[in-house]
């Protein structure tokens, strides 16, 4: 067996099972086309439709054969602490649809592993599910000894990608690592935890598919689905005891010892912190480049969470500030050729990550002020699960951290509490997720599914034409299929050919008429309940419409032209901000109206005012330059390396569409556009606002919306300039000296109220008494003052006294209590207490304050009790 590197395993793999006849196809997104999985965690995840027979492989192909990246974070917690497992890693698989079964399969598990990667036969182990004699048998015809054999239950021999659908028997081949990496036990063999018997390679006899009762159900063909974590063959072939030693993954560990000026293998809990720095950056850089946002829910959280743990592990290690792309910087010089991906999106991973490392440095502080207090305030040894759970939750600490943090101080984690709140919150994250997959659901099948099987997909030539004469296919009334819709009914007629665009990718459905000669249906609506069925919402007037019935479609072409030029408004737009903001501005989703558009994009801060006049005018420039706009068929494969603009995590067909703008932009795109970008006429930005932490929000009109804005701008501004008596621009500048004046008046105003009369004062004056204590003190009610005007009654009072003293008042005011004591340094001195006498006084009048010794103020609903109050006080101070 010789060495061998990631790369050229990955490709061995690869070029093996094309020349056995399966399809090369690509890595799917790790955000799955699938409800009911979280992120993409298996090769086959991409090929459930073909297990289920939905979607067919085209001959002559007998599978498929791809690398899969893959996201698990199940066992999160103990990454990093073995050499097996990882967040992010890749799967070489291979997967047949009915073509070839076991007997293939393994025949060719065994070439591979014997004669391509050359590992020694008598190294290699093999399981089989508990009662798969079959299997037994085929491992025995290709000469595995009996001993190399062994039988395992469903937990490890039976695999699932999730509670439902497809999945199967398996049986795992193991690589022995030899008994110095063993427990020692007697029992060690194919399947003990320790590390002596190495699986690397799952191949899964995919018989059935799960359903929801726990039951399974036949698939209509016998399928196979393989799986080999690539990371672990390269551990073996390149003869190292973990993963984070083969030559990808340790590159990474090498940056961490760069950043932490460490060296791997030194200290153990330095190297744990090297090994999840480098696990997760790799998840994280893959994540973003699929599109992942940072959030806190569902995979945004997982993000987050993996992002978060590695600057925690990286601060304690002693690596300090921005350092993450360091990271992603080495994984895509090793990995962007496999993923370009990984490089298109580098401008995106930079700010966001940046991002996320700037608002985690502001917790990371809080957090840890916060569990400093905790740990102060403690009685006992035992962290509360609640303190960490709220750091968990709040902070973004991962539990371990503080256990470890704690533990320094001999302290440790009450993990039951802390289990049963994050099992509260798994509870609570559940019926979420349950909530979205069954919305899921209720789209799928039905009406529609059986009529995209019935009639095909609508043919759609509303690109070209305004109208076009077209037959009724079929009816639907209240979600069930009719022969007819009668004067007055509101219900879908679906066409054999339409000119209506159905609403997708964010631009509108079109409206317009379907006509028979006699009665009429006004289309109100377009939509696609399935992919490549037009389903016109109409309202039937002046007669029946009947299925088969040959009709005339007639689009709104008014409000079409609308729409097309503010979509392709949005193509400039978006063009415009990437030169503007730079390449990490992807879109995040849109609204493509007839009257405006609403663009959401990736970006971490408000645009300045100096940065949206620039995206207008760019965005002018362009559609002032009256570009042409072309649209082509192409492949997905071309237009990626051509660089068109593809959106994230959209499902594309191999042959796509691509709209462009000479080489200002150029989109994967199936909307409506003008010709020439001077259609456009002029597009204005109306607004800009936040949607999320990572994701801004533009909206803008154009061409005849656009008039209207400024219109109605204009119109605005003379009523104003009419009222104000002044110039049109002029309004600004007046409204600004107005609101001075406006303020200065106010200001006074409550001056005025505040003073209160020499009179009033003079009064209070007159009424000072020598306290025992030997400071001159006002016990009396207050005249009338505005709230916070007693403060100010006392400035005036004390600076009028002859000796310094204090002053205890209560008043009334709006049928409610007012209480004030104050004093000056000397009656604190001598012992006067504000604080002490607004609390005794407090009950007296139905309420409460408080202060300190120099002034304290109460409030009480019950004015009646005011003499009372006073009365308190004087047998306090006099
Ligand atoms: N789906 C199986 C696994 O992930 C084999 O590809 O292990």
């Amino acid at each position: 067996m010789e060495y061998m590197t990631t790369a050229q395993i990955r490709e061995a793999y690869l070029d093996y099972f094309e020349k056995k006849g399966n399809k090369r196809m690509p890595s799917s997104s790790l955000v799955p086309d699938d409800p009911s999985l979280l992120l993409t965690s298996a090769g086959m995840v991409q090929f459930k439709p073909y297990f289920l027979q939905q979607k067919q492989l085209e001959e002559p192909y007998v599978g498929t054969t791809t690398v899969q990246k893959c996201v698990r974070t199940n066992d999160i917690d103990i990454i990093g602490t073995t050499g097996r497992h990882l967040s992010f890693f890749e799967m070489l698989g291979n997967f047949s649809f009915g073509k070839y079964f076991k007997h293939e399969m393994c025949a060719m598990a065994l070439d591979f592993s014997v004669n391509v990667l050359g590992l020694p036969m008598e190294k290699l182990y093999f399981t089989v599910f508990e009662d798969d004699d079959e299997t037994i048998q085929i491992w025995k015809d290709l000469g595995v000894a009996d001993d190399h054999i062994s039988r395992l239950g469903e937990d490890d021999n039976f695999w699932r990608a999730g509670p439902t659908g497809p999945c199967g028997p398996c049986s795992e081949l193991y690589y022995d690592q030899g008994p110095a990496f063993g427990c020692g036990s007697p029992d060690c063999a194919p399947g003990c935890d320790c590390d002596r018997f190495l699986e690397y390679w799952n191949c899964v006899f995919t018989q059935f598919d799960g359903q929801e009762d726990g039951s399974f159900k036949e698939l209509p063909k016998k399928n196979i689905d393989t799986g080999m974590g690539l990371e672990r063959i390269a551990a073996i072939m390149q003869g190292v005891q973990s993963n984070y030693e083969t030559d990808v993954l340790r590159s990474l560990v090498a940056v961490g010892e760069r950043l932490a000026g460490v060296s791997y293998g030194d200290d153990a809990a330095t190297d744990l912190a090297l090994r999840i720095i480098a696990d997760h950056s790799r998840a994280v850089t893959f994540m973003i480049a699929d599109g992942i946002l940072p959030s806190n829910e569902g995979r945004g959280y997982v993000l987050r969470r993996l992002l978060r743990r590695a600057i925690m592990k990286a601060h304690l290690i002693g690596i300090e500030g921005l350092f993450l792309n360091e990271y992603v910087d080495e994984i895509v010089r090793l990995m962007g050729d496999v993923y370009p991906e990984i490089v298109e999106n580098r401008e995106l991973e930079r700010k966001l990550i940046m991002a996320e490392e700037e608002r985690f440095g502001a917790t990371l502080d809080h957090g840890q002020a916060y569990l400093e207090e905790a740990l102060r305030g403690l009685e006992g040894d035992m962290l509360p699960g609640q303190t960490a759970f709220v750091l968990h939750d709040t902070y973004g600490f991962p539990v371990e951290i503080t256990s470890e943090i704690a533990a320094e101080r001999g302290i440790v984690v009450d993990m039951d509490a802390f289990d049963a709140e994050m099992a509260a919150q798994r509870e609570r994250a559940r019926s979420a997720g349950a909530k979205d997959a069954e919305a899921a659901w209720s789209t799928y099948g039905g009406v529609y599914a059986d009529l995209l099987r019935e009639l095909g997909p609508t043919a759609f030539v509303g690109y070209e034409q305004a109208s076009a004469e077209a037959t009724i296919t079929a009816l639907v009334k209240d979600g069930e299929r009719v022969e007819a819709l009668e004067d007055g009914d509101e219900g879908v007629i679906v066409l054999d050919r339409t000119v209506f665009y159905a609403e997708m990718g964010g631009e509108v459905g079109d409206t317009g008429i379907i006509e028979d000669g006699e009665a009429a249906a006004d289309v109100l609506d377009t939509t696609a309940p399935e992919k490549g069925l037009h389903a016109h919402k109409v309202r039937v007037r002046g007669g029946a419409v009947r299925a088969g019935d040959a009709v005339v479609a007639v689009l709104d072409g008014m409000r079409r032209a609308s729409v097309a030029r503010n979509h392709t408004g949005t193509h400039i737009l978006h063009a415009a901000l990437r030169r503007v903001l730079g390449d990490h501005v992807r879109q995040a989703g849109s609204y493509v109206g007839p009257e405006r558009l609403r663009f959401d994009f990736t970006h971490f801060e408000a645009l300045t005012p100096e940065q949206i006049a620039e995206v207008e005018r760019v965005a002018n420039n362009e559609i002032m330059r009256a570009i042409p706009i072309s649209t082509y068929e192409t492949t997905l494969d071309e237009a990626r390396a051509e660089g068109v603009t593809a959106l994230f995590g959209e499902k594309y067909d191999a042959d796509v569409r691509v709209v462009a703008a000479g080489d200002f932009s150029s989109e994967l795109c199936g909307g409506c556009h003008v010709s020439n970008t001077a259609e456009i006429g002029f597009l204005k930005i109306t607004g800009e606002s936040s949607v999320g932490a990572n994701t801004r929000r533009i909206e803008a009109v154009t061409s005849f919306g656009a008039l209207a804005h400024v219109n109605r701008i204009e119109a605005e501004l003379r009523e104003t300039a009419a009222e104000l008596k002044v110039p049109l621009f002029d309004v600004s500048e007046r409204t600004a000296s107005n609101l001075k004046s406006f303020k200065e008046l106010q200001q006074a105003a409550k001056r005025g109220k505040e003073a209160v009369s020499d009179d009033g004062i003079n009064e209070l004056l007159s009424l000072v008494q020598m306290a025992p204590a030997g400071y001159p003190v006002i016990i009396a009610k207050a005249p009338a003052v505005e709230s916070g005007g007693q403060r100010h009654l006392w400035d005036v009072v004390r600076a009028r006294m002859e000796q310094p003293g204090a002053i205890v008042i209560a008043g009334e005011k709006d049928g409610k209590a007012m209480l004030m004591a104050a004093g000056t340094d000397e009656a604190v001195a001598a012992g006067f207490d504000a604080a002490q006498l607004i609390k005794a006084m407090g009950p007296a009048i139905g309420g409460g304050g408080g202060g300190k010794a120099a002034m304290a103020q109460a409030g009480g609903k019950n004015p009646a009790g005011i003499d009372d109050a006073l009365a308190i006080a004087r047998d306090m101070v006099l």
